[in-house]
């Protein structure tokens, strides 16, 4: 069967966002960043979720949304770096399209990053954060069906690879 959902999975900075917007353009599908979604619904940005509310309530709201999005079909979804953390995030993925993970040296990470404002579990010393989390996450988006590894691939060419796997039916 063909899947008509894509999950972009990925440490922060992977490109999720720039490659699933550019995946939906030439499929003709919508496109979702999981954290804008939570934001609109919340009305309320991110960090200021994690600052007023916890970590805890977040990932209460990304499990949530996670779920809801993966059943709609023609469309493209980036989810936020630690969505892949909790088990039944991974399972939903899984079980409403095809999961694509987006990986990069932390180098790479930390440039694209940039100060990390927008970013609450990099705040502060980014280079620092970026390099304990991707320690800690190491394994934790080797479950997807397609991994690409975007160092030196721009974002154009990240999506084409995904496109070229669909197209062979690699599924
Ligand atoms: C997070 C990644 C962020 C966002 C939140 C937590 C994480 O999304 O969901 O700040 O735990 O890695 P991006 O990967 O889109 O930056």
């Amino acid at each position: 069967m063909r899947k008509e959902t894509i999950i972009l999975v990925g440490f922060m900075g992977t490109g999720k966002s720039t490659v699933g917007r550019i995946l939906a353009d030439r499929l003709g599908w919508a496109f979702t960043d999981s954290d804008r979604f939570i934001e609109r619904e919340q009305g309320m940005p991110i960090p200021d979720i994690f600052r007023e509310r916890g970590e805890a309530a977040f990932r209460a709201l990304e499990t949530d949304a996670i779920k809801r999005l993966v059943r709609m079909r023609r469309r493209v979804i980036a989810t936020g770096g630690g969505a892949v953390l909790a088990a039944e995030n991974r399972k939903a993925m899984l079980a409403g399209g095809l999961v694509v993970a987006l990986k990069a040296r932390p180098e790479t990470i930390v440039h694209r990053v940039g100060g990390g404002v927008d970013r609450p579990l990099l705040a502060g010393d980014v280079q620092n954060n970026v390099r304990r989390l991707y320690n800690e996450r190491r394994n934790a988006y080797d479950f997807a069906n397609l991994t690409v590894q975007t160092d030196g691939l721009s974002a154009t060419d990240v999506a084409e690879v995904i496109l070229n796997y669909m197209v062979k039916g690699n599924r």
